[in-house]
């Protein structure tokens, strides 16, 4: 049987954290948000304040809606908020040394009916259960950029994984309306085992000269129907975390499939991460994305 969820803890308010605290306060839970300094949470909550003003303009929802909204979430840069949630999910870098030293934290602080799920991408979710004091109440709930739009949640089932916690993060997806898929807890889950390596070899293409990034984007579009092109997929979901996903999935499976490209490589140096850094395969700096001028 599900636990009763009405407030929720988010940690993060980067690309996904936000989504996701905003997607869970439209469903009508408390929402906590944690970032780790106030200038952070304050980037993370502008953003929702963005989404919910956009939707008020399209006539997709009312003021008096966005509001109620907005009024659920609660931005924190401290732990000790969180204590009181019934779930607590997080989005935090992808990082496991981070995600694990966050939550021996949190565990301490929360209370013990809790249940606690990580949106990795890529980590296994029983190395981040194992270090807290709850491996039974674990889940991964992973969402898809951008949370707000995209339908699915892959809700992952680790070994230690209670049937009352797998139930609960299921009926929790699907009380926002999502498409709840189940999954085993392996790197990559279904839709990263599939995906990355296919963002990794249009990064590959490229370098072999097989195409420009827009010739290889547009091809994609019209030849096999996809709605985004692969580099504008890849700058979508930031070229570190595909980074970190894709080091993961070679780690554990040793696969050529999963490797980073050198020129990935080269551009995580220069400090390129796509779209939330304003450059990565496109350059977003003006109105509309131009391809990288320095290619
Ligand atoms: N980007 C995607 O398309 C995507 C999709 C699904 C899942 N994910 C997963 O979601 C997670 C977050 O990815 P993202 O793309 O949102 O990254 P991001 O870099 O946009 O955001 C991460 C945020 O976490 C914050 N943070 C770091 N440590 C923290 C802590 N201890 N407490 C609170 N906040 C902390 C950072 O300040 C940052 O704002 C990763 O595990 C990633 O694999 C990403």
């Amino acid at each position: 049987m599900a636990q009763q969820i009405e407030k929720v803890g988010v940690l993060g308010g980067g690309l996904m954290g936000h989504g996701i605290a905003q997607v869970a306060a439209e469903a009508g839970y408390q929402v906590v948000l944690r970032e780790v300094d106030e200038a952070t949470l304050a980037k993370g909550v502008a953003k929702i304040e963005k989404q919910l003003a956009r939707a008020v303009e399209k006539g997709k929802s009312t003021q008096e809606d966005a509001d109620a909204v907005r009024g659920r979430i609660f931005g924190t840069a401290h732990y000790r908020e969180l204590a009181d949630c019934d779930l607590v999910i997080e989005a935090i870098t992808e990082s496991l040394p981070l995600k694990l030293e966050m939550w021996r934290e949190v565990d301490e602080i929360v209370k013990p009916e809790a249940v606690f799920a990580t949106n990795t991408s890529s980590l296994a979710v029983i190395d981040q259960a194992a270090v807290t004091g709850r491996p039974e109440r674990f889940v991964g709930l992973h969402y898809f950029n951008p949370a707000q739009v995209m339908k699915l949640v892959e809700v992952v089932r680790c070994v230690t994984t209670s049937q009352e916690a797998f139930d609960t993060a299921l009926e929790f997806a699907r009380s926002q309306g999502k498409l709840a898929i189940p999954t085993k807890d392996k790197a990559g889950f279904i839709v990263n085992r599939l995906l990355v390596p296919y963002l990794l070899d249009a990064i590959r293409a490229y370098e072999e000269g097989v195409g420009s990034v827009d010739e290889i984007d547009e091809a994609m579009k019209a030849g096999a129907g996809h709605p985004m092109g692969p580099l504008t997929l890849a700058d979508f979901v930031g070229l570190d975390t595909l980074g970190s996903i894709c080091d993961v999935l070679f780690e554990e499976f040793r696969e050529r499939r999963f490797a980073r490209p050198p020129m990935l490589r080269k551009m995580l140096a220069a400090g390129w991460f796509g779209r939330k850094s304003g450059m990565g395969f496109y350059d977003y700096s003006g109105d509309a994305p131009q391809p990288n001028p320095a290619f």
